[in-house]
């Protein structure tokens, strides 16, 4: 089904993305595939009124699900774009499937993310699992296009807060702990990815324009995203059911609706930031740190002057240093 720019599948994505998606026309593939794990069960393992959960969730077979991810991958891995990324939301029960599969295709890994999540489950016996793992990885290859990846979308280079450690920093680390959605008397689909773990994903590793993907669409929590960021978008479901009952909200997203709500990143850039060293650059400033620290400056008062001077971050600055053996 079109919806604007935007096409929905009801039907098999490994199918569907071999009839409808061309080689290397996607930029960003986000999906949650099913988990092998008995996923039509859910209820028994979460602690929620089942009453607004739609039904129809189509499970994979545990005995058949490293073949079903070795192919889905493969199709995952021929649309993306050289260059292009995906990030895939795993449980652990089947992991070494997923892992398996993104090394025989020959994608590569840049961050292998914790998710810390509050499920609602509930164990006394043993700790209480509380994380997913989201596997980012790209297609290599991409040497005239290089990766997207705003790293200053959400929080400015030189921002700050209380404590005054860096947003930004804090905002790239590999650990993100985004809470579940609470939308009571409301429709959802069996685990719904909330919406600032999917903006989170699709803002950091896509431009407005960009072609994102999910061949899982569940509750079609990534289109609404990907589509109110103004994204184009392509996705496929199963469930005939599911697929019918949520597609139709789509007609109401407003194409790029979520950008004005999006907070504006404060500060600028540090003037040299991603600028390659020169040798003098790395010979004055051995020569300028040796001098203030002579003069009695402590270090984090010696680094904040050699940020200035040079126009770089703290952690250029350091590794600059480190490299020179300080
Ligand atoms: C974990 S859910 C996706 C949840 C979704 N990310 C959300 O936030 O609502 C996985 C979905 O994949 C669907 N599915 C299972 N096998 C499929 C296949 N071969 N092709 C397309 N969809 C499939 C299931 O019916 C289920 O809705």
């Amino acid at each position: 089904m079109d919806i604007g720019d935007n096409l929905f599948y009801n039907g098999d994505c490994v199918e569907g993305m071999r009839r409808h998606v061309p080689d290397g026309s996607v930029d960003l593939i986000v999906t949650d595939p099913p988990y092998g794990i008995g996923g039509d069960m859910l209820h028994k393992h979460y602690h929620r009124d089942e009453r607004f959960v739609v039904h129809g969730y189509v499970e994979v077979p545990k005995a058949r699900y490293g073949d079903f991810t070795h192919r889905w991958i493969r199709e995952a891995a021929r649309v993306l774009r050289p260059s292009g990324q995906i990030y895939i939301v795993s449980g652990y029960t089947n992991l070494f499937h997923v892992l398996d599969a993104l090394r025989e295709v020959g994608l590569r890994e840049i961050n292998h993310i914790i998710w810390k999540y509050n499920f609602g489950v509930y164990t006394t016996r043993k700790y209480i699992s509380s994380h997913y793992h989201i596997l980012y990885y790209e297609k290599p290859g991409g040497r005239r296009a290089r990766r997207t990846f705003n790293h200053a979308c959400i929080f400015g280079p030189t921002e700050k807060g209380q404590d005054g450690s860096s947003l930004n920093y804090r905002d790239r680390e590999d650990v993100w702990v985004i809470n579940r959605e609470y939308k009571p008397g409301k429709e959802k689909n069996k685990n719904e990815l909330p919406t600032a773990l999917l903006m989170k994903m699709v803002l950091y590793s896509s431009d407005v324009g960009d072609l994102v993907c999910d061949p899982f669409l569940g509750g079609f929590s990534t289109a609404r995203v990907a589509v109110g960021l103004g994204r184009r978008f392509v996705g496929f479901e199963l469930s005939d059911g599911i697929f019918s009952r949520r597609v139709r909200e789509m007609e109401g997203v407003p194409v790029g609706g979520l950008l004005k709500s999006l907070r504006r990143p404060k500060g600028k850039a540090p003037r040299n930031e991603r600028r390659k060293w020169t040798f003098a650059e790395r010979t004055a400033l051995v020569r300028n740190y040796n001098r203030s620290r002579k003069r009695g400056l402590s270090k984090a008062m010696a680094m904040r002057q050699l940020e200035k001077e040079f126009g770089r971050g703290r952690f250029a600055i350091l590794n600059a240093l480190a490299r020179e053996g300080l």
